[in-house]
């Protein structure tokens, strides 16, 4: 390295050599290019699964809403997804040909590939309006899982749910009615003060973001709550995340590397992140696109847009979908199953 550096340090003193300096600095950009590259497959957190499970759902419409499905090979549960407001069944789900308008935002399809990995049967359905409600459209979704799950022959295997945000609300709610065996509510302090809550209510965990602190205080409140029925609770919280180069291209599929290490960039110079790389706002609150339209460099396919937004609040992590701890979400799951 001593050696090198002092080859270099001359090589800057003599016109001669330059040469030299434009054929290292070549070599140094094509070995940190190489880097990047083999490092590219290792980081990719659906990479764990290309072996195990691939998107192949099904799908239904029935009483005025869409249902979205896969039921893995020998199923041991059964899971219900709830998407928060302005969501839908569809973004859970990789576009394909089963399922053009599929969507498959990045937190969200790797909620739902954990779920099939684990052998879960996983059931979407979308809201009729732009979050869910509580009285006619609860009747209708409990009614749907309640149809669904008979009409797969799946009433004898363990049900949960997981809702983030409005259907984490859901789910607290229609886990009053229907027969659980346990339920993770994200980042939604659930509906407890509106309730009568049940003597057999379901176990119950919270993976919430503690940057809230209003949402933290009520989920403290209901997890005492919940305890002092007799319900088992436990929390999960998540923490922001440093953005890095290739962030966005680790956990959004059809985001080139290139167009990932060009984002921040951009996100440095703009000051959207600070100098360890952590959102300084939420990415709503981040005129993020602005700033691409003014770079006059066009990185991003329209339909980035989303993916991109929710991968910067998971980084801010105040309020977002979030993936990251699925795996010690599932073990809950299935160590609440008997
Ligand atoms: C949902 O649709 C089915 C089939 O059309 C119907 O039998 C059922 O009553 C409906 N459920 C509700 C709650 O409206």
């Amino acid at each position: 390295m001593l050696n090198c550096g002092t080859k270099l340090l001359k090589a800057w003193h003599v016109p001669r050599k330059y040469p030299v300096v434009v054929l290292l600095m070549f070599l140094v950009s094509v070995s940190i290019a190489l880097v990047l590259l083999f490092q590219k497959n290792d980081a990719k957190p659906w990479n764990r699964f290309e072996s195990l499970v691939q998107f192949d759902p099904r799908r239904e419409f029935r009483n005025g809403t869409d249902l979205i499905w896969q039921i893995p090979d020998s199923p041991k549960a059964v899971i219900f997804l709830a998407h928060g407001c302005s969501l839908r069944a569809v973004d859970f789900w990789d576009r394909s040909s089963k399922c053009p308008e599929c969507v498959g935002l990045p937190e969200d399809r790797l909620l739902v590939l954990h779920a099939l990995a684990r052998k879960f049967a996983v059931l979407t359905v979308s809201s009729a309006g732009k979050c869910w409600t509580f009285e006619k459209e609860r009747l209708i979704v409990e009614d749907i899982i309640t149809w669904w799950v008979k009409r797969h022959n799946l009433g004898k295997l363990p049900l949960v749910a997981l809702g983030a945000s409005s259907g984490g609300y859901f789910v607290s709610v229609i886990a009053n009615n229907l027969k659980f065996n346990s339920i993770t509510l994200m980042i939604a302090e659930g509906l407890f003060d509106q309730m009568n809550i049940k003597e057999d209510y379901p176990p119950a965990l919270f993976v919430h973001m503690p940057k809230d602190t209003g949402r933290k205080q009520k989920i403290t409140k209901f997890m005492r709550v919940l305890r002092n029925k007799g319900v088992d609770v436990a929390e999960i919280e998540c923490m922001e995340l440093p953005l890095s180069p290739t962030f966005l291209s680790d956990r959004i599929p059809s985001l080139d590397q290139i167009v990932s290490v060009r984002l921040f960039d951009l996100f440095k110079e703009k000051g959207f992140v600070n100098e360890n790389g952590y959102m300084k706002q939420d990415g709503r609150a981040t005129p993020w696109e602005d700033a691409l339209q003014d770079s006059k460099i066009n990185l991003l396919e329209k339909d980035l847009v989303h993916p991109v937004d929710e991968e910067l609040n998971l980084a801010f992590a105040y309020h977002e979908m979030t993936s990251l701890q699925s795996d010690e979400i599932f073990k809950w799951f299935e160590s609440h199953m008997t």
